[in-house]
């Protein structure tokens, strides 16, 4: 890495803090409060920018990360994003949301529109657009792919530099002059673990409730790195498999009004072992939808 400052001056002081994030969706209407716990997160930080220092300590304090030279990954704060490296591989380049250019904006508008895999599992057809609560919204290409087909997409992810780089994303597309008027219309997220989010909604009588539940927890990959992307590599390296997927099931399906739809690589097993009432399968990737009612428009 070149012409790299290192913020060695940074010092977080707290261990563990408890923050309120507010729940607010465009269409899930009124704000509920969420309490996170968010821990000391030890990290490399690097500003490539010496205008834009202060942005990343307050990135680094909203996120409750501690600067640490020696730790495995490292974020990036560059002119224009803010990027993770793993530091021992760093042939896998950097990661970062971009919903404008790259792949995402490729598939924006060369995709397939309604007709991808992704659409009919959540039930998208003439005339219906459902809401969706994105329960595992990683970097937020299943959320910005269903948001650009039209839907309004509420993404919850629980780790803090996942949901830092997304956030960033998310500020970026919200900014940009073609699609900025749908996102920041569509799309909003939030910082905390889905089970307590759809928990805290199912009993929060105010809120509309989302049509649909999506969830794609991280799934161990059978081969390494050849056959598995660098980005989903990395990010895989970053939060490890979600062993704990399994109970997001029961809260998820209490909380959507039309189905659950979870994203499987094809040689996995059921969530939780539910058989699904339907199954739509691509090359390497299977939709398994649970449906609680038919969507009507
Ligand atoms: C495979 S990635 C999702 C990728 C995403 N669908 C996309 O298109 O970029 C899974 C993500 O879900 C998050 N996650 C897993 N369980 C969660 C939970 N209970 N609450 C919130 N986020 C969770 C993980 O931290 C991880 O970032």
């Amino acid at each position: 890495m070149t012409s790299v400052n290192l913020v060695d001056t940074y010092k977080l002081t707290h261990d563990c803090l408890v923050k309120s994030r507010s729940f607010c969706s465009p269409k899930m209407g009124s704000k509920t409060y969420l309490f996170s716990r968010v821990y000391k997160m030890h990290i490399a930080l690097f500003c490539e920018d010496p205008f834009r220092i202060n942005t990343l300590a307050d990135i680094a304090h909203r996120w409750g990360f501690t600067h640490d030279r020696d730790a495995p990954f490292a974020l990036i704060l560059t002119k224009s994003s803010l990027k993770l490296r793993m530091l021992d591989d760093l042939k896998l380049g950097t990661v970062y949301v971009d919903f404008i250019g790259g792949a995402m904006g490729y598939r924006r508008k060369f995709g397939g529109g309604k007709r991808q895999f992704i659409s009919k599992a959540v039930g998208l057809n003439k005339g219906i657009t459902p809401t969706v609560l994105d329960a595992t919204a990683g970097l937020g290409r299943d959320a910005f792919v269903l948001a650009s087909l039209g839907c309004k997409v509420q993404m919850v992810e629980r780790h803090p530099v996942v949901a830092a780089l997304l956030e960033d994303g998310l500020h970026r597309a919200q900014a940009d002059p073609d699609i900025g008027g749908w996102v920041r219309e569509r799309m909003s997220m939030m910082h905390a673990s889905s089970e307590e989010a759809c928990t805290l909604s199912v009993n929060a009588s105010s809120l509309e409730r989302p049509s649909v539940v999506y969830l794609d927890p991280m799934f161990p990959h059978k081969k390494k790195s050849a056959l598995v992307k660098k980005e989903m590599h990395m990010l895989q390296s970053l939060v490890g498999a979600d062993n704990d997927a399994d109970k997001l099931f029961v809260p998820a399906y209490a909380l959507a009004t039309k189905r659950v739809v979870v994203k499987r690589p094809k040689y996995a097993q059921f969530i939780a072992g539910k058989v699904p009432s339907l199954q739509i399968e691509s090359k390497n990737t299977r939709f398994d939808v649970y449906v609680k009612a038919a969507m009507c428009q």
